[in-house]
């Protein structure tokens, strides 16, 4: 595995790959847990070669957010993405990523608005900015993104077919399934700053969840399911609920016109200083 950290050496590694054949691109910020390995695993299986990037983008984190803390273990990924037969590491500074005078946005309305846009304003400007930029820096044929962040890869989505993307087209963004603990809880780089008191009530999210979608198949009125499903959550030790809502899988949209199959619970809560997001189909 080649690690690069600024772009002649980058675009120099991937005029020699793709000599070769397809490249896969899995972006990442770093602290690579199973789901991570999950993408590079299914990446490639669809393509001769992967690129993984690892860049902790200050643009996507508010203020008040997680930016300084969020854990930064380069070495490790390194290890772990040269395991699993990884041709590319791309490990720009934000210096590469943003030089001085750097100026431009992405901002992908309508879809980037509810649920994490409502609770986290920008965040969604900032994560279209930077994966177009990896995509225009790497030009890889497929791009794989992790279903945890539901709203994300829509975003993502839209984003490609709007500018009419061809590297990677909209079709070649792949969701990969969450990958979760055995309690349910899905895997996110954020769980590492659960205290182990955190952690086991953190499994209240996806239990809370499995209930309310139990109730909702069984007909119960989605309001009163949905208000349970944020009692259960606060009781089971969650600080806080962002939002818990019930949308159409595809659109995002609140509205399901009719069509239940395609619905989907969205949830995000706080435990300590904690913020956890799950999505599943109902
Ligand atoms: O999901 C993530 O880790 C990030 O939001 C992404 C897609 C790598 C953009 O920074």
């Amino acid at each position: 595995m080649q690690t690069v950290t600024s772009l002649d050496p980058l675009r120099n590694a991937l005029t020699a790959l793709r000599a070769d054949g397809s490249i896969a691109l899995v972006p990442t910020m770093g602290a690579l847990h199973e789901g991570h390995l999950a993408l590079v695993r299914e990446a490639r299986q669809r393509a001769r070669h992967v690129v993984v990037s690892i860049f902790v983008n200050p643009r996507q984190f508010g203020v008040n957010e997680d930016l300084s803390r969020y854990p930064r273990q380069l070495e490790r990924d390194s290890e772990l993405l040269d395991a699993e037969g990884v041709s590319i590491l791309w490990a720009p500074t934000a210096e590469v990523m943003y030089p001085i005078g750097y100026g431009t946005g992405v901002s992908v309305s309508g879809i980037s608005d509810g649920l994490c846009g409502t609770a986290r304003p920008g965040h969604f400007d900032g994560v279209s900015t930077v994966v177009l930029k990896l995509f225009n820096q790497v030009q890889p044929d497929v791009a794989l993104f992790g279903e945890k962040d539901w709203q994300q890869l829509a975003v993502i989505r839209r984003m490609a077919r709007d500018l009419d993307l061809t590297a990677p087209h909209a079709d070649a963004i792949i969701g990969v399934a969450t990958v979760r603990e055995a309690d349910g809880l899905a895997l996110s780089s954020r769980n590492a700053y659960l205290a182990p008191g955190q952690r086991a009530q953190a499994a209240t999210l996806p239990r809370a969840m499995d209930a309310a979608i139990a109730a909702l198949r069984a007909g119960d009125e989605q309001q009163a399911v949905l208000a349970k499903l944020s009692h259960d959550l606060l009781t089971g030790g969650f600080a806080s609920v962002d939002y818990a809502e019930v949308r159409d899988a595809g659109s995002l949209s609140t509205s399901l016109k009719g069509n239940d199959n395609h619905a989907r619970l969205f949830v995000a809560a706080r435990i300590g200083g904690t913020r956890l997001i799950d999505n599943k189909p109902v």
